[in-house]
């Protein structure tokens, strides 16, 4: 073996040398560092080294001190809280675990592909609360106090006296934003919502909804079927929406909106329950009764707003055919997304 041989021999000696226990440690320092160590022995072998190599002779044993020094400093830093004697369980010179990365719940990532498509054409973020009043959820919304559409939403109360509740639909915040926010006024108000509901495949007691509302003067029921359109094609890719006229005490006309199944291709499946159009949201043009509820001068302005089902777009989206597993926390199913 010459002395390059030698060298590399000490390199791999120290980095195979296992500190299993404190005592290690010190032995260690011992057998490589220390004034009778082979790190001096190894030094002594420069008179073996023709002086044109000699420089790096010097650079090759640096390397290699340097290697045991780091070696004896992070042994002695992971031994010293331990006691004497004690031995560590793990192999410490194993590669890292990475262990698992979370992931994105699906309903996460729909609401951020929803929030993403209405900003670029200028909505903003609203977020209410998730207990409101009886105003914010209903009465504001043009809907008194024996109005059948109340029976349209099973209501959670949260006291006795039917004053605070937790919202059954994001169209509260509408109201919070119209008495808070100046005009002209152009937001979405992503959140969840409370109905008390039996569960099903189709139906939850909570869920998600996004609402968005846009008041301006000479806003039209054009404007309203463009935005939805823009939203379809960036969400789905297709623009083949209708809106059917429909009926909701807030808005005049109200409409629902409803896409072309592309799942079928409009051949009928159980996602569209065989008509070839999911539905996925009401909409209309404010109520003028909803924005004089607010102060808000209605022979100046005017609006549209729309709601739509967050788990009911992802359903779309992803192709889920039950509601339940967005609850379920089953790594089986967030694992595909
Ligand atoms: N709030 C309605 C619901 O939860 C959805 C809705 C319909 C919201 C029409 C709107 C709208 O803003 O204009 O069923």
């Amino acid at each position: 073996m010459d002395w390059r041989q030698k060298i590399q021999a000490l390199k791999e000696e120290i980095s195979q040398y296992r500190i299993e226990k404190k005592d290690d440690v010190e032995k260690f320092r011992i057998a490589f560092l220390g004034t009778k160590g082979k790190l001096k022995e190894a030094m002594s072998l420069i008179a073996e080294v023709p002086a044109e190599l000699r420089k790096d002779f010097g650079l090759l044993v640096n390397e290699v001190k340097n290697q045991a020094d780091t070696k004896w400093n992070e042994s002695k830093e992971i031994f010293e809280h331990t006691q004497e004697g004690s031995q560590v369980d793990f192999d410490l010179t194993a590669p890292a675990f990475h262990g698992q990365v979370g992931g994105l719940h699906p309903i996460t990532k729909t609401k951020r592909k929803m929030i993403d498509i209405f900003e670029r054409i200028g909505f903003t973020i609203f977020e209410g609360p998730e207990i409101v009043n009886d105003w914010h959820n209903f009465t504001a919304l043009n809907m008194p106090q024996d109005h059948p559409a109340r029976d349209m939403q099973d209501t959670f109360f949260l006291t006795e006296n039917l004053e605070f509740l937790l919202r059954t639909h994001t169209s509260s915040s509408q109201i919070l934003a119209l008495e808070t926010k100046p005009l002209p006024l152009r937001i979405i108000t992503p959140g969840r919502v409370y109905r008390n509901e039996t569960i099903s495949a189709r139906a939850h007691c909570t869920f998600h909804q996004i609402e968005g509302l846009y008041i301006d003067e000479g806003v039209s029921f054009a404007d309203l079927k463009q935005c939805i359109y823009y939203f379809a094609k960036e969400m789905f890719g297709s623009d083949n929406i209708r809106l059917r006229p429909s009926y909701f005490p807030f808005t005049e006309p109200s409409a629902e909106v409803d896409i072309a199944c592309f799942i079928c291709d409009q051949k009928g499946c159980s996602v569209c329950k065989k008509t070839g159009w999911v539905e996925i949201g009401g909409c209309g043009m404010v109520d003028p009764a909803v924005l004089k509820n607010c102060n808000i001068d209605t022979e100046k302005y005017n609006g549209f707003a729309f709601g739509m089902g967050i788990e009911r777009i992802a359903m779309l989206y992803y192709q889920i055919n039950d509601l339940r597993l967005f609850w379920q926390n089953d790594m089986r199913f967030l694992k595909q997304f």
